[in-house]
């Protein structure tokens, strides 16, 4: 985190106004270390407002943003907006993909049950709006339903001994018109079917304990009635977008025909509002477009948040595999933002994909140290928007806190626990490495294309942080 900074530093920076001019800062050990802050730092860092980056997370994340969907369409086009209001040309970049969109609506109520029930869904469940009479189904295994009558009914069924899909198949094939599937532990269900199929009916989890109480229920001798309502489900072509917002050099004379580019995912999985994973990293990218607009630059910067990141990369794939080589071999530099504001995750680390240095931890290393006094640590880590351009031997390392909060990729992913400290200490460090390679007369270290890198499984998580 940010060490504290003594406004007297700053005055001496812009008194003489050259640059390597030091700033000075204190250290935790009371020790004053000297950290040459430019001056082309302050150009950067004086115009970042961790509160406009708040504003837009808090914006973003009122709803899941789940590619394919509408959510996804309503953040791509507040994304346009904003770029446009900063002054850029917004291209929005469609591309297609076999998938499945999780439901945005799922519902469950027994009629006969006390409270409110809590239903989940299945990857890969189907839509419908389904009621019946509620029998319990056992384990759902074929031989247990063999005399059973399930026509027009709801089945009740534990979890174990087989997959969810056969549960759901056996059922349907006796003609359940929709399936509850209760827990056999404690905690949610987190399922899956594993793969489309048609023959699938509406199909919902529930807790062990509610399971269990609606069993008791039936034994007792109790009639119940479920109704099962799934809506926006579906497999099949889906179309995802990325929104890219370019500056282009300043001066056409001095163009270095390098372009940078700065992205984060702007798609959230279902049922996380994805405050932190990842509409820190889209807005985040906003603010260093606003901020980056009107300074000089001889290098494009390309301001890019990608869509369907959650699926496997979609996005980001598309976005380098649609580069003709020539201008693969023009992209210099990938900042990747991706969970960059989270109160509850450790440190910034810098992550790639090879785990070894390149162009982008060498730029933000060094502008941490100007900042903070101590280099951003890095390691190796995939699993986000940096890996197709590290496997098209493009520098990319992932900016990110380790270890993540526990909200990660659940509906506790909102706006109070993100730290707007956090925020501007990221968007400080990317954006003064940025413009570091992208000014004019640029000292810092010459690009140098990556070797093009292979993500394996094991290159997906988090290796030792140098
Ligand atoms: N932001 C995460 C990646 C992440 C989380 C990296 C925690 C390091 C620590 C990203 O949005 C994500 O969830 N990625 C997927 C993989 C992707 C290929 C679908 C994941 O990690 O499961
Ligand atoms: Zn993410």
């Amino acid at each position: 985190m940010k060490k504290p900074f003594l406004s007297i530093a700053l005055a001496s920076t812009l008194a003489f106004g050259a640059i390597g001019t030091q700033a000075v800062f204190a250290q935790e050990t009371g020790t004053v270390h000297e950290q040459p802050l430019k001056v082309f730092d302050h150009k950067v860092i004086k115009h970042i407002n961790a509160e406009n980056i708040y504003n837009n997370i808090a914006y973003l994340s009122k709803t899941p943003r789940v590619a394919g969907t509408e959510a996804e369409d309503n953040a791509v086009k507040y994304i346009k907006e904003q770029f446009e209001s900063y002054g850029y040309e917004v291209e929005i970049q469609p591309f297609q993909y076999f998938g499945y969109t999780p439901p945005h609506t799922i519902q469950l109520s027994v009629e006969g049950y006390d409270g409110e029930l809590k239903p989940a869904s299945f990857t890969y469940t189907v839509s419908g709006n389904v009621a019946g009479d509620l029998v319990y189904a056992g384990l759902g295994k074929k031989e247990e339903l063999e005399n059973m009558d399930l026509k027009g009914k709801i089945a009740l069924i534990k979890r174990g001994d087989i997959s969810f899909a056969d549960k759901v198949l056996n059922a349907a094939e006796k003609g359940a018109a929709g399936v509850i599937i209760f827990n056999n532990t404690s905690g949610p269900v987190n399922g899956t079917l594993g793969g489309a199929n048609d023959q699938y009916v509406p199909a919902v989890a529930i807790t062990q304990a509610e399971g269990e109480v609606l069993l008791e229920k039936l034994n007792s001798g109790s009639k119940l009635t479920a109704s099962v309502k799934i809506e926006g489900a579906r497999t099949g072509e889906s179309t995802s977008h990325n929104v890219i917002a370019t500056k282009k050099p300043t001066n056409n004379q001095k163009d270095t025909n390098k372009v940078i580019v700065v992205g984060a995912h702007h798609d959230s999985v279902a049922g996380a509002p994805g405050a932190n994973d990842d509409a820190s990293g889209t807005a985040t990218t906003l603010e260093l477009a606003r901020v980056l607009k009107n300074v000089p630059t001889d290098t494009e910067i390309r301001f890019v948040t990608f869509g369907a990141e959650e699926l496997g990369l979609i996005g980001s794939t598309y976005y380098v595999n649609n580069l003709s080589d020539e201008e693969k071999d023009r992209v210099i530099a990938n900042f990747n933002l991706d969970m960059v504001g989270s109160r509850d995750a450790g440190e910034l680390v810098l992550l790639t994909l090879d785990g070894k240095p390149n162009l982008v931890t060498e730029l933000a290393q060094a502008s941490s140290e100007r900042l903070n006094g101590a280099p951003t640590p890095y390691g190796q880590g995939g699993r986000s928007d940096h890996v197709p351009f590290a496997e098209a031997g493009i520098p990319a390392a992932l900016f990110i806190h380790s270890p993540s909060e526990p909200w990660y990729h659940t509906p506790e992913d909102s706006i109070d626990k993100i730290s707007k400290e956090k925020l501007q200490d990221v968007a400080e460090i990317v954006g003064t490495a940025v413009y570091d390679l992208a000014r004019f007369d640029s000292m810092g270290p010459k690009p140098k294309k990556g070797p093009k890198v292979k993500a394996d499984a094991d290159m997906y998580f988090e290796q030792a942080i140098r």
